[in-house]
């Protein structure tokens, strides 16, 4: 097992390892809680593992609820929020119950949402079950659930008491759903190079699996920690995501998230390398990294992403910010002027 001690406004301990969800009740009565938990998931993943851990919390005295709800970003939504916030209420929730989020990135952000609002905040324990939700959304303190207008429009920063990742919850994951999990990862290694870098340039296994993992965390543990509402630094976590958000925008959400924050990863080196700031060396490094990953794809052509560029959250006045590759483990935020932007990715 792997242990990640995260200090931002609250401590809390991320934990990874194989066979952890069986000890879900001993762990949270370490930390004191008692009385009743709702179990937040989707159908996915609901089927294959909530009664599990609803059983495990019985033995232990606990008295689960499970709160389902269909499966994918549509639901992440304020009707299920509010379906999830009576349901807390119809079950007698209090400020002393726990909310446990059983799933991938949509039900961490949904269920963190709910624990941070109802009551004016109860207890709130994340049990990721994607890839994704493992090394990235899980960690960190952004609730969220999304509005027509846009993704992630409504939400709170509120950290969890425990993330535990048992890794056993790999094996039903779909292979598209490791895949988008990993363009993070590709994320995490470009932004910090050395043991990760190594890790994903030879390909996750079994074997590498807990140290990958507990890698990324740390990472993003560490940019939580210096930045915990994201001010400057947490910004580097945006790296390949201005590229992505216009994929997204431009391909109505065809193309999953990591995917295009791979692809957004690979537009920035490309970017780099020619304009003199990358050696070639370490942009190769990189094209093999994305290969090994099978995530070396070639999406829209930068300049049809351009105007998008201008509706990106990181925008500031009449500035965009760039997380930019100067090397592996060296990427800096670079303001450029939104009338600059063609010029400065080598498109008039
Ligand atoms: N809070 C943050 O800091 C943060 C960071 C990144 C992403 N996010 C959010 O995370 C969400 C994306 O997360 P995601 O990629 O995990 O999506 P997801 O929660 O939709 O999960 C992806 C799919 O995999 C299924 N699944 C999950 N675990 C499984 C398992 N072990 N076995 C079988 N199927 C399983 C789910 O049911 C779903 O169909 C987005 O809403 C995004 O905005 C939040």
């Amino acid at each position: 097992m792997k242990k990640v001690e995260v200090n931002a406004s609250t401590s809390y301990e991320v934990l990874i390892g194989s066979g952890l969800s069986a000890k879900i009740g001993e762990y949270l009565s370490a930390l004191g809680r008692t009385g009743k938990v709702m179990i937040v998931s989707d159908t996915h993943v609901a089927p294959l593992y909530a009664e599990g851990v609803a059983d495990e919390l019985v033995y232990r005295g606990f008295e689960p609820s499970i709160f389902t709800f269909d499966a994918g970003e549509e639901s992440k939504n304020l009707r299920t929020y509010t379906d999830l916030l009576n349901f807390l209420a119809e079950e007698g929730f209090t400020r002393t119950d726990t909310v446990l989020a059983l799933g991938g990135g949509v039900v961490g952000d949904l269920a963190g949402f709910a624990a941070a609002t109802y009551m004016r905040g109860i207890h709130f324990v994340n049990m990721p079950t994607s890839l994704l939700a493992a090394i990235d959304s899980s960690v960190g303190g952004k609730t969220a659930v999304d509005l027509p207008k846009g993704k992630n429009l409504v939400g709170a920063f509120y950290q969890p008491e425990l993330v535990l990742f048992d890794t056993d919850f790999m094996k039903t994951l779909p292979y598209d759903e490791i895949r988008n999990g990993l363009g993070e990862g590709v994320k995490y290694a470009v932004l910090e190079g050395g043991e990760i870098f190594d890790i994903l340039s030879s390909g996750l296994t079994s074997e590498n699996l807990e140290d990958f993992i507990a890698l990324s965390v740390d990472i993003k543990r560490r940019i939580v920690e210096a930045d915990e509402k994201e001010g400057g630094l947490r910004k580097l976590l945006n790296l390949g995501h201005t590229v992505a958000h216009a994929v997204e925008t431009l391909t109505e959400f065809v193309v999953p998230h990591g995917v295009a924050v791979a692809y957004g990863v690979r537009v920035m080196a490309r970017l780099a390398y020619d304009r003199g700031e990358l050696s070639e060396e370490e942009f190769y490094k990189i094209e093999e990294l994305l290969l090994e990953n099978d995530l070396a794809l070639e999406l829209n052509p930068v300049e049809e992403l351009i105007p998008y560029f201008s509706a990106d959250k990181k925008k500031a006045g009449d500035k965009l910010t760039l997380v930019t590759i100067a090397g592996i483990g060296d990427c800096r935020l670079t303001e450029v002027d939104i009338a600059d932007v063609p010029t400065y990715f080598g498109v008039e």
